[in-house]
């Protein structure tokens, strides 16, 4: 009779075909000191948040942007032109766009973009625009966008703007407010004619009660 011995299992690498880049493998585009420390504390360990790498087209970025509007996929040599030109043109600061990553797949599943605008009111203020929120729906309700928001404010306020702002639909306006935001002003938009949208989608109208007129009155999908 053989004595055969059961195979000793091994136990598995944690995240064995998708090797986590840490940041100091990659080139960020802002210093990630600025990122708030407590948005950190509060990520669950598989995430990883961090400013935007020169690489992250090879990390599913312009993918998962595509939930909020056209963005077709991009090669390594036109996202490199993309981001020299937000390098350039924010050469003080004015770009911040920020990333979580999944440490399973090396992939990124939530992203923003804070810009900084110098206004010459209030004694040349800095004003902070949240742009391009989106959370890849497999990990959406997990407190990942409130993540991003909270980072992008820290980033904000970090940089001395007196306020931060952004845009958004109907739908949107309960996560923002659950991230500390009130509705303000209305938005409008002019497309222009090479943009291929023949007219600014037409707006909704949505009744809010007197006294509480916000920018939510009249909403346009997100184009
Ligand atoms: N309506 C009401 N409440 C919401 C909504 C919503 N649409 N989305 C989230 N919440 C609530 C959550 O229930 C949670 O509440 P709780 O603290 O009481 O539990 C809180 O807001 C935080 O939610 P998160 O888990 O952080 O939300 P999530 O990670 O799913 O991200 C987001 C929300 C960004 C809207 C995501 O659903 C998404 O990417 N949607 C598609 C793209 C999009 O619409 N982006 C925003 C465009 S606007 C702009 O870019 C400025």
């Amino acid at each position: 009779m053989s004595s055969s011995t059961a195979p000793t299992l091994l136990p598995l690498p944690p995240y064995p075909s998708h090797p986590f880049t840490s940041d100091s493998s990659l080139h960020l585009l802002f210093d990630r000191s600025l990122l708030p420390s407590s948005v950190i504390a509060d990520l669950p360990e598989q995430y990883h948040i961090r400013p935007l790498a020169t690489t992250d087209v090879t990390r599913g970025h312009i993918q998962l942007l595509s939930i909020l509007s056209v963005a077709p996929e991009l090669s390594q040599q036109q996202y490199d032109e993309i981001v020299e030109d937000m390098l350039v043109r924010g050469r003080r600061g004015g770009y911040y766009p920020t990333v979580i990553v999944s440490r399973e797949t090396d992939q990124i599943v939530a992203t923003g973009t804070l810009l900084v605008e110098r206004k010459f009111i209030r004694g040349g203020g800095l004003v902070g625009h949240i742009e391009d929120i989106a959370v890849s729906s497999s990990a959406q309700g997990r407190k990942l966008g409130l993540r991003i928001i909270q980072a992008l404010v820290g980033i904000s306020e970090g940089t001395g703007c007196y306020k931060t702002i952004l845009d958004c639909n109907r739908d949107n306006i309960a996560f923002y407010e659950k991230c500390g935001f009130a509705q303000k002003e209305y938005e409008m938009a002019k497309y222009a004619p090479a943009s291929g949208v023949n007219h600014p989608a037409p707006a909704t109208f949505i009744p809010v009660p007197d006294g509480k007129k916000g920018n939510s009155d009249y909403l346009s999908p997100n184009l």
